[in-house]
């Protein structure tokens, strides 16, 4: 069993796009930039974007923060969004989520310039992504097929389960996994809350996608000798032992599935470093464009 190194992978792309950023500055051009947008006090929200800000100054972008309160209005949110297309100086941005009730995500999505979308979840880059046409590819699911490659894990051919079905990760993956890309032509079934017989369908996979947001949902008795899992899960769970208070679970019961796995990623440690890392990639990509 080997150990999908999602931080030590982060660290190197990082570093490429830190080098591309250099050579940037000593032919006089001006950093990529990337503003994010934030609204409440969800811990989880507000921690992934300090990693986003981080990591930004580690590869030499300029990063800017513009949070509202819990209690903003839609209008202003669009507002704001409205602004940051018009910037010629940003190159990209997002706007974390989850949003609060009262306001509409999918509106919010749609008034990004999609140019600008380096999340690529506005509808024009979802589509593109579809229909295989160049476009902004949504963060952690380019992450993850970033990790099969460069541990060349091959996805030809291959049966991937993948568990979950939201717009940012479950629907994005399955989607580019069945390309008719080098990094695709899988045979992907989408498993989700109504699946029955998940646990054959799972011993049947020679790849598990695991993104539902439940602590140790997968368990060994649904994982074949010798698939890879990818646990996208970043639960947090109350642990008074812990400094912050809290710890975080990823969808696998890790201890037990690993054993039986080929290949496998941890939490934390995994996929989520990947995420930021796509993030820059993407800002990187929209910068170029900009520049044009
Ligand atoms: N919330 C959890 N993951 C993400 C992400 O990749 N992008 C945004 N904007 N919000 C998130």
């Amino acid at each position: 069993m080997q150990i999908i190194d999602g931080k030590y992978i982060s660290n190197q792309i990082k570093q490429e796009i830190a080098q591309e950023v250099s050579n940037l500055a000593m032919q006089g051009k001006r950093p990529p930039r990337l503003a994010v947008i934030i609204v409440g006090h969800n811990g989880g929200s507000e921690t992934y974007v300090a990693n986003k800000m981080k990591a930004c100054e580690q590869v030499g972008f300029v990063s800017t923060k513009i949070a509202f309160e819990e209690d903003v209005t839609e209008q202003q949110l669009l507002e704001q969004i409205q602004v940051l297309n018009e910037n010629p100086q940003i190159d990209g941005f997002i706007v974390q989520l989850p949003l609060p009730p009262h306001i509409d995500e999918h509106k919010v999505m749609e008034a990004i310039d999609y140019h600008k979308d380096v999340d690529g979840l506005h509808p024009v880059n979802i589509g593109k992504a579809v229909l295989g046409l160049p476009c902004i590819h949504s963060a952690t699911p380019s992450g993850i097929l970033e990790l099969l490659f460069r541990y060349g894990i091959e996805t030809k051919g291959k049966h991937v389960v993948v568990i979950g079905r939201s717009n940012i990760v479950g629907k994005p993956v399955a989607n580019l996994l069945i390309q008719k890309d080098f990094l695709g032509n899988a045979t992907v079934t989408i498993c989700h809350s109504y699946t029955q017989n998940l646990r054959e369908i799972c011993l049947s996979a020679d790849i598990i996608i695991v993104a539902v947001g439940h602590p140790h949902f997968l368990t060994a008795e649904m994982v074949r000798e010798g698939a890879v899992v990818i646990d996208v899960g970043i639960t947090r769970i109350a642990d008074a032992t812990k400094k912050n208070g809290y710890r975080v679970s990823g969808d696998v019961d890790f201890d037990n599935v690993a054993p039986k796995c080929s290949y496998i990623t941890p939490v934390p440690g995994g996929v989520g470093p990947m995420t930021i890392a796509m993030l820059l990639r993407n800002t990187l990509h929209a910068y170029k464009q900009n520049q044009k």
